[in-house]
């Protein structure tokens, strides 16, 4: 479905930009647009010389397998780019439902009771670089720093990962600024194609 038809105002300002290739709202038009995207939500944690510093972050995606390498994005005003500077370590904490306080909490909006980005919230350990691990985490990434791309307002990190941990439970989504948890449907059918199927979905290890 196009976007337009799922936001009214979206439908205004990509008519604006059919006129114009670079209307004055393309930064609005992209957050809006970019809003709509499902991801996962993470917390990229860190310690050790620089301090302590955790930032919650959806913008975490695989780059290799071997090696295996991760990224994540931060804006470049956040304190966590000093801290995992030099403490040349993070670690990516891949949330579960139980976590949305903690996610709230690190990313500056914490529940009552709780301050920003409060280490008391949610149940921490440490990886074996050192960086706080969330320790129900789905997954969590101990990453020692591979390449830092300054790329707009964010620096994109590289982590060449040392350690996996993996555990069962739900992952937090995040779109629209709502939280939620995936559900599994049935696949589509079309009556003009009976046998219209997907094919089996086998697990790849490329
Ligand atoms: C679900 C969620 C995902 C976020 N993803 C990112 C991200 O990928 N990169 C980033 O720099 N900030 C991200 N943020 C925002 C930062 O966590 C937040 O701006 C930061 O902690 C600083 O807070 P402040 O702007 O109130 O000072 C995200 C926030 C939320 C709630």
């Amino acid at each position: 479905m196009p976007i337009a038809d799922r936001h009214p105002a979206v439908e205004t300002t990509a008519r604006t930009s059919v006129a114009s290739p670079m209307p004055d709202n393309s930064t609005a038009n992209f957050v809006l647009a970019m809003s709509a995207v499902a991801t996962g939500v993470t917390v990229v944690a860190t310690d050790g010389p620089g301090g302590r510093a955790a930032q919650t972050v959806s913008a975490m995606c695989s780059v290799s397998a071997d090696p295996a390498l991760v990224l994540v994005c931060l804006h470049g005003r956040s304190p966590v780019n000093d801290a995992i500077s030099e403490n040349g370590v993070f670690c990516v904490n891949v949330l579960a439902t139980q976590h949305d306080h903690v996610a709230d909490t690190f990313a500056g909006r914490p529940w009552p009771g709780k301050q920003r980005w409060d280490f008391t919230c949610g149940h921490w350990t440490v990886a074996e670089s050192g960086s706080p691990r969330v320790h129900d985490a789905i997954a969590s990434f101990d990453c020692t720093v591979h390449d830092v791309i300054e790329a707009g307002t964010h620096r994109v990190y590289i982590g060449r990962v040392a350690a996996v941990e993996a555990h069962p439970g739900e992952p937090l989504m995040y779109a629209s600024h709502t939280y939620s948890k995936p559900a599994a449907f049935e696949p589509s059918t079309f009556p003009d194609y009976p046998d219209a199927h997907p094919a089996p979905r086998t697990r790849s290890t490329k």
